[in-house]
């Protein structure tokens, strides 16, 4: 009877989950199940979620209550907790609110339809084992056409930075086959696909049969050349030489790396367990710029961690004033169950981590915003995605270093175009440009490197 269960996702956290939530329709969809974007006419209803802070799990407790509402009118309605949240919380989810009825951690995907047959046989379904070798490295995942897809080339963590809850929720490291990957972006170069980000939580320390990330990304570069190529997330410990000259050597690998430095107190980064110091990792950032001309990065800070104090603080705004980002994500510290951090003492008081965090953030503000503005009156390759969110007369595309630049929409352009623009003006988080000419990038590319 499956053929007539459908199914409403809603995906929350980071990018990993937003291609788990691929991978599990996939799952449904070869097993006759129906995808609605319609939540009133779900069967069931999954939210795939995120347990990396406390807000995370609370925002997902405030759906929970307005499904009840739902599940109160129409009692047979299945509701399931995917993703993070599930593998940290486990059985205690199930009747949270009155309305859990099923709970699949992270590795445990291949079985929800088994699990979602325990419930309509009126049991529970609960999934929630690690695995030290799942990757769905054969699961199609349900994708609808577009420009850009997010692919996971490993899953799990094994760096166990003290704040952190991902090893606990998404288990021990693993690399999918560099085979598959490749095979699935020949797949995505077929359907007209233009860009590709591999993901994992630190992509760095990708292995598959002695063949590292920069021989990943070679080997991902080379399959269409009019794909580009993004990464996340790299964590400074493994950025290798080997990873930026091959970033520099092939024109579609994106000149964009997201760094995490998390602090810039060198007390604060062992506590953290980060495995580096401000010093290395400015080095890192140094030599990157060497290496590959323009690349940006971009960051993640986190403020008040325990014992923090208002000079480790100042340390943070000076590893920001000396990178100078183009773009952070900012955090205040959240304990989390389990980890060690969690067993230190929270001594950052909320108006404390408030105050740093509002100062991080408006450094970043006025830093993106300098960068931003430095860049008027220059030529910027963009690929076209689509209309402006506020307007279909203005179209919205993205640079090589990952900004948003609008520009007025040209008949005959579309999204998955490749144009030039010349930049009239910025804000702190977005570009203003004007259309130039079309552009093949391949081409254009060996021009400005000659
Ligand atoms: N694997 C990535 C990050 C994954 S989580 C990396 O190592 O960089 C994304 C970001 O959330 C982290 O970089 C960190 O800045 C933030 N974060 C993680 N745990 C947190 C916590 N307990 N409190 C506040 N921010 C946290
Ligand atoms: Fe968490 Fe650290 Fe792993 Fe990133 S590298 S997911 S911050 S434990
Ligand atoms: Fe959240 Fe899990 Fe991603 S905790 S950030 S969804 S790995």
């Amino acid at each position: 009877m499956s053929e007539l269960h459908k199914v409403y996702i809603e995906t929350y956290g980071c990018q990993m989950n937003l291609a788990d939530t691929e991978v599990i329709l996939g799952v449904l969809w070869n097993k006759g199940y129906q995808v609605t974007k319609n939540q009133n006419e779900a069967d069931i209803i999954l939210l795939n979620t995120c347990s990396i802070r406390d807000n995370a799990e609370q925002r997902i407790y405030g759906r929970l209550g307005n499904l009840k509402k739902q599940k109160n009118k129409k009692p047979e309605l299945v509701v399931g907790i995917l993703g993070c949240m599930a593998e940290r919380l486990r059985k205690n989810l199930i009747g949270s609110k009155g309305v859990v009825d099923l709970v699949v951690g992270p590795d445990e995907y291949r079985r929800i339809t088994e699990l979602i047959d325990e419930v309509y046989n009126g049991g529970k379904g609960i999934g929630v084992k690690l695995s030290r070798t799942e990757t769905y490295d054969d699961i199609i995942p349900f994708r609808e056409d577009g420009i850009s897809a997010w692919l996971s080339v490993m899953r799990g963590c094994d760096k166990f930075c003290t704040f952190c809850v991902v090893p606990f929720t998404r288990g021990r490291e693993r690399s999918r086959s560099l085979d598959s990957i490749v095979n699935e972006i020949k797949l995505l170069s077929q359907r007209g696909f233009r860009e590709v980000t591999l993901l994992g939580q630190n992509v760095n320390s990708y292995l598959d049969n002695g063949r590292d990330f920069a021989d990943l990304l070679a080997a991902a570069a080379v399959v269409d050349k009019l794909i580009r190529i993004r990464f996340t997330t790299s964590h400074p410990q493994d950025l290798s030489d080997k990873l930026l000259y091959t970033i520099a050597e092939h024109p579609n690998i994106c000149n964009y790396i997201h760094l995490p430095v998390q602090s810039g107190s060198n007390r604060i980064l062992e506590l953290m367990n980060r495995t580096y110091t401000v010093e290395h990792y400015l080095e890192l950032i140094e030599k990157s710029r060497k290496i590959i001309p323009g690349v940006s990065f971009s960051t993640d800070i986190i403020a008040g961690f325990p014992s923090e104090t208002y000079e480790d603080h100042l340390m943070t705004i000076d590893v920001m004033n000396k990178v100078r980002y183009d773009g952070a994500y900012m955090f205040k510290y959240s304990p989390r169950e389990g980890t060690k951090a969690h067993k230190m003492e929270n001594d950052v008081t909320e108006e404390m981590k408030s105050k740093r965090l509002t100062e991080i953030i408006d450094l970043q503000q006025k830093i993106s915003f300098e960068i931003n503005q430095s860049t008027i009156g220059k030529e910027e390759i963009v690929l076209v995605e689509g209309y402006s969110k506020k307007s279909d007369a203005f179209m919205s595309g993205r640079t090589d270093t990952n900004k948003v630049l609008i520009f007025p929409a040209i008949d005959g352009i579309l999204p998955g175009d490749y144009v030039k623009t010349v930049i009239n003006s910025a804000t702190s988080a977005t570009l203003f440009g004007k259309y130039v000419e079309t552009v093949n990038p391949v081409k254009d590319k060996i021009q400005l490197t000659a």
